[in-house]
């Protein structure tokens, strides 16, 4: 009788145990379906300058090269601004007669290696650009369908560091397949090549990119436009659960500096990429910016709220109309606050603590990240006058 009794109640406890194990392992299936890439590389959002917003398909190596030294010179390298990165257009219609790609003559008559060794010595990292498909979005160049191994190799021994791979002309296969396909070759290659996935999150990339590139785009292009940003905002928003260290939601590159919004309009884009963790590539002519493109660029504040080691991408929280509240946690017990006006006249916008999912009990410092100026300890909620297209931007500090 009592041996039964053990029996049992050691069935019971063995119960319980495998009971703990598989919801354990439920959640390293979980965790393992949302595994990054295991290239080591931006365990926080990438950082730098593309040249496609702005210059498109004039780029030649000149331009690369001064734009280099204006990162460095204006301080924006120094803060975390590292990748250079050349979009289309680089390279010569033709592959030569071994199969590699040939930068373009006319724009890039030293080639690409000599560019690399350029970018290298200013302590900056060069990108390059290329596709999916069998030619480039301006069909000035060839892609790199069914040449993955080769131009993955010839990137390497350029001292390339980052790879955007875009979508167009490809032949209709899954991009899961063609795009696996060129991560391999890249972890193959020899050397630590950053992967940004461009397919327009076309086919929900967050679900499946995470085990094969850096980052993935989640939306078509961004325009200069207020109506283009915070729809790539919102767009962008539905992915946030996805994103991790090493592994990001892409709303596309910024637009700051080149002059189709006011100064509030890209105050609120560069508070909300960041908020939201997205690559922060800067789009505009670095080498004749203005002192207010250079001051937004470098707030040190938000570009920390970007780089945070926790990496949880921040959302969209509370809606009531136009006025918006977008927030997300930091490292060391402290929460990211963004109140976002998208309306057209001056308001309130209030946000509780619970709405934070913090304990209304508790008391918090707020650090206006943009007046650069510390509040008091605050009970229960925040409140901040907002204008018209504008923002404000916030980190919560427990306070004891
Ligand atoms: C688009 C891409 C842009 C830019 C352009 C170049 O597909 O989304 O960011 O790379 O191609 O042609």
């Amino acid at each position: 009788m009592a041996s039964r009794l053990t029996l049992s109640l050691a069935l019971l406890l063995f119960g319980v145990i495998i009971g703990i194990v598989d919801a354990r392992f439920v959640k390293d299936v979980h965790t393992s379906r949302r595994s990054a890439l295991e290239n080591g590389l931006g365990r926080t959002p990438q950082m730098g300058w593309n040249s496609w917003n702005h210059f498109q398909c004039n780029v030649n190596e000149q331009m690369i090269k001064e734009t280099a030294d204006a990162l460095v010179s204006s301080g924006l390298a120094s803060i975390g601004y590292k990748y250079v990165n050349i979009d289309d257009c680089w390279a010569e219609l033709n592959r030569d007669s071994q199969g590699n790609l040939v930068p373009k003559a006319s724009t890039f008559p030293s080639g690409m290696k000599n560019i690399a060794d350029y970018i290298h010595s200013k302590g900056l990292l060069l990108g390059i650009y290329s596709d999916a498909g069998s030619y480039t979005c301006s069909k000035t160049m060839p892609g790199s369908l069914g040449h993955e191994d080769q131009d993955a190799k010839t990137f390497a021994s350029w001292g390339v560091d980052y790879l955007k791979y875009d979508n167009c002309y490809n032949t209709g296969a899954s991009p899961k397949e063609r795009y696996a396909k060129m991560s391999k070759a890249l972890l193959n290659s020899g050397r630590s090549i950053f992967f940004s996935m461009c397919e327009w999150g076309q086919e929900d990339p967050a679900t499946w990119a995470p085990e094969i590139g850096n980052s993935w785009r989640t939306t078509g292009d961004i325009k200069d436009k207020w109506e283009s940003l915070t729809s790539n905002a919102d767009q962008n928003d539905r992915w946030a659960t996805y994103a991790r260290p090493g592994a990001w939601n892409d709303p596309d590159m910024l637009e700051i500096g080149n002059g189709g919004m006011t100064t509030d309009e890209y105050i609120s884009h560069f508070s909300i990429w960041a908020l939201v963790k997205a690559p922060l590539l800067i789009g505009c002519d670095v080498r004749s910016m203005s002192n207010e493109t250079l001051a937004i660029l470098s707030n040190k504040e938000v570009i920390s709220v970007n780089q945070d080691p926790l990496g949880r991408q921040g959302r969209k929280i509370k809606k009531e109309g136009d006025l918006e509240v977008w927030a997300g946690p930091l490292s060391r017990g402290r929460t990211a606050v963004v109140l976002w006006n998208r309306g057209s006249s001056q308001s309130a916008i209030n946000v509780a603590w619970s709405d934070l999912g913090l304990d209304p009990a508790k008391a918090f410092r707020a650090r206006d990240l943009w007046a650069h100026s510390t509040s008091h300890s605050m009970r229960g909620q925040l409140t901040g006058v907002v204008g018209p297209h504008a923002c404000k931007m916030y980190v919560l500090m427990p306070f004891n």
